[in-house]
């Protein structure tokens, strides 16, 4: 079977072609940041219209590099939410009309679910898993028991863990988008040990997260020195703040594994995904994790973390082969819980407002 997929929820305008021999024939991914840059972060409006103007460039060419004309495909996938609406709509409409046109079955595909399947296309991982899914809107941990079955142990009570940093680079005047900027200025740190910030969180019963505090003690330390920071100090803030984020996922997780063992005693890996998942002192650590709990530990390729197409396609192959495809009067959704039995978390603001997935 050979799925094409598109994602327009955010920045990133993607197309990619896989098959179920879980073959990525083609990827494509047209990043948005240079259009945001000015303003320090994605503005709705732009974002849409780039998605409008870009898509079907993308899609044709994610065809001619898969070698695959329309009367190859199996199926049409879209991110059908939660993201920013408008882009989401661009990217509905044109798989709806793909698929009116050709007759072929429309999947909408929850962005959440095209990260939390990443690992199954990239490494065949066997449900249940564990999963920590960080992205720009997003830190949950998650017990994925199968496609559509998501079981919420935890999330965050306020700033989703892409999103500290963004706003810690921000803080930091290194710009924006913020995880890979903090992640080179940690890199130089001098002395990486120099700055303590809180841990929220640690050593609390539950799964939850909370970033807001780090953030606070990370303007505090700013406040106190001198500005413009120094390139020292810049680098120094950034490896204490991205050495506790990785010290509090380790936290949390180790406690997720716990309740995840008690109800799948037979076993299964601990996965991160989304985009944050790209940071490798989270990765060393989670691996670590992971090998000390005997648990294997699956994380994708960088490109794979980050929003693109790929992911789409696959989670809409792996509903295909259910059976599970949409009608064409499916609506776009700005909110689109994985696990909708969950609570919102408390304290949480804007929780799925869908400016991030
Ligand atoms: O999944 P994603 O590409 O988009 C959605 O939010 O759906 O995640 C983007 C987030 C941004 O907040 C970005 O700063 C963060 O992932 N990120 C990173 C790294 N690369 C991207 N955070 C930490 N370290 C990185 N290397
Ligand atoms: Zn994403």
């Amino acid at each position: 079977m050979i799925v094409l997929g598109i994602e327009t929820s955010c920045d990133e305008t993607a197309a990619a072609v896989v098959t179920d021999g879980r073959e990525i024939r083609a990827n494509v991914v047209l990043s948005q940041l240079d259009d945001h840059t000015p303003y320090g972060g994605v503005v709705p409006e732009i974002a849409a219209r780039a998605h409008l103007e870009h898509l079907d460039g993308l899609v044709r060419r994610a065809m001619e590099e898969a070698g695959v004309g329309f009367g190859d495909l199996d199926a049409v996938a879209a991110t059908g939410g939660p993201g920013l609406i408008g882009g989401v709509i661009v990217g509905v409409m044109t798989a709806k009309a793909i698929s009116a046109a050709r007759g072929l079955p429309f999947v909408a595909v929850n962005h959440l679910e095209g990260h939390a399947l990443t690992a199954r296309l990239t490494d065949d991982v066997p449900f249940p898993y564990l999963l920590l899914l960080v992205s720009g809107g997003h830190c949950q941990l998650l017990v994925v028991e199968g496609v559509g079955r998501y079981r919420r142990l935890g999330t965050t009570i306020d700033d989703a863990v892409g999103e500290a940093f963004d706003k810690t680079a921000k803080l930091l005047g290194l710009g924006y988008p913020g995880g890979p900027l903090v992640e080179k200025a940690a890199g130089r740190a001098t002395d990486p040990g120099r700055f303590e910030l809180p841990r929220p969180m640690i050593g609390r019963p539950g799964c939850d997260f909370s970033f807001s505090g780090l953030k606070t003690a990370v303007r505090r330390h700013v406040e106190e020195l001198p500005r413009p920071l120094s390139e020292a100090d810049q680098a120094d803030l950034a490896a204490a703040f991205q050495r506790t984020v990785a010290e509090v996922m380790a936290d949390r997780c180790a406690r997720a594994i716990r309740l995840f063992k008690e109800a799948h005693p037979g076993g299964g890996a601990l996965v991160v995904a989304g985009g944050v998942a790209a940071n490798k002192t989270l990765r060393a650590r989670l691996s670590d994790l992971a090998a000390a709990e005997a648990m294997p530990f699956v994380a994708p390729p960088l490109n794979l973390c980050t929003d693109n197409a790929a992911m789409i396609a696959w989670a809409g192959l792996e509903r295909l082969r259910l059976g599970e495809t949409d009608s064409l009067n499916f609506a776009p959704r700005p909110r689109w819980p994985l696990d909708p039995s969950a609570a919102p978390a408390i304290g949480r603001k804007g929780v799925g407002s869908g400016v991030k997935a």
